[in-house]
Order: C-alpha cells, then sequence, then structure tokens
C-alpha cells in the first residue's frame, strides 16, 4: 500500500529537529519512502497529546519498524525537543511493543548508539543488550561510536 504523502512530510519534520547531526543518525526522506515501499515496515505518528496523529494534524512523534519472522526492528524512534520528557517516547515504545505482538513478533529489535539517554526507557520496557558491534557508528567528526543491541522479548 502507499504511503501518503502527507504522512512522509509529518516524518520528515520530525526527524529534521530530532536528532542530533553531531550523530548523522537522521535518514533522508528517499530512506524512509524506500522502506515503506518494501511492505513489511510500519509507521506511528502521535500528536502532542500522546494520540494518534490523524491525518493534517501535526506529529510530534514517531516510530517505525520492520517486521521480520517472529521478530520486529525498531529503525527510528524521536520525539521533537519542545516535547520530550512528557511521556510521548514512553507511548510509542508503547504502541510499539502492542502493535508488533499483533503482528506476530516474540521479540523487538533495536540498535542504539553507547550512551545514548534513551537507553533508560528501553530498559524501563523490558529491553537488555545483547551484542556491541565496536566502532559501528561514525560521528561527523570522525569518532566512532559502538552499536548496542538491545532485545525485548514479547510475551
Ligand atoms: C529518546 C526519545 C524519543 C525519548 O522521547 P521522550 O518523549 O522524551 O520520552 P519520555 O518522556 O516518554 O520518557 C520516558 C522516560 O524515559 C527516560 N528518558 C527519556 N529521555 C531521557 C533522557 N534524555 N535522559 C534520561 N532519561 C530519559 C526517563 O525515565 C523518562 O521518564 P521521566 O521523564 O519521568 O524521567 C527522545 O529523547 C528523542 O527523540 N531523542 C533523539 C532521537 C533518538 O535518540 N532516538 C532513539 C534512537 S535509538
Amino acid at each position: 500500500m502507499t504511503t501518503p504523502t502527507d504522512d512522509i512530510d509529518r516524518i520528515m519534520a520530525v526527524m529534521s529537529v530530532a536528532f542530533d547531526p553531531a550523530f548523522g543518525e537522521a535518514w533522508n526522506r528517499r530512506q524512509v519512502e524506500d522502506a515503506l515501499l518494501i511492505g513489511n515496515c510500519h509507521y506511528f505518528l502521535v500528536n502532542a497529546a500522546g494520540k494518534p496523529a490523524m491525518t493534517g494534524e501535526q506529529a510530534v512523534g514517531f516510530s517505525l519498524s520492520r517486521t521480520g519472522f517472529e521478530e520486529e526492528e525498531l529503525l527510528l524512534f524521536a520525539v521533537n525537543p519542545e516535547c520530550r520528557r512528557k511521556g510521548i517516547g514512553q507511548i510509542i515504545i508503547g504502541d510499539l511493543l502492542s502493535a508488533a505482538r499483533s503482528r506476530g513478533a516474540k521479540r523487538l529489535l533495536l540498535e542504539m548508539r553507547r550512551d545514548n539517554p534513551a537507553e533508560s526507557l528501553y530498559r524501563s520496557n523490558g529491553f537488555s543488550p545483547i551484542g556491541t558491534r565496536s566502532d559501528y557508528y561514525r560521528q561527523t567528526d570522525g569518532r566512532c561510536i559502538d552499536a548496542i543491541t538491545f532485545e525485548c522479548p514479547i510475551a
């Protein structure tokens, strides 16, 4: 199914303000469009009240995930800096866990740059580290940072 252009616009609007450029983690529009074209990727847009953002409504946070065999991978997850620490990230993770369960996933995976403050949010939702890719991410200043893979079993 084709993703509405407006939804990609709203994902990109959050993307453009949410990721620190120093880490080069944000995706460009083409990457998002290509992921959604394949058909096994899912997104969730949330408004400032923490509810699903309806068509035409401003989104302040989103997740993008990919379904695999009995697992789901969180590819991207962000909240507008002006709306942080209000529980919106928690709502998005909670939605993702229940959506992944309904899609048949037995575990949710994600990769995170070492020392990302999001770690406490992941751990409080049942994620734990299962592996490290040394120097996986390259910052814009050339320094490298490990990627930590986290897993959350889905009951
Ligand atoms: C990670 C992110 C999505 C969290 O969104 P959020 O809406 O602020 O998260 P919540 O308000 O739901 O946070 C819930 C809890 O998680 C923890 N937490 C969230 N952000 C935190 C931070 N920066 N530092 C420490 N703890 C944090 C806290 O325990 C928080 O509860 P509290 O505010 O009552 O202390 C947001 O910081 C973000 O967009 N970061 C940039 C993009 C990014 O790094 N994404 C993750 C890639 S792996």
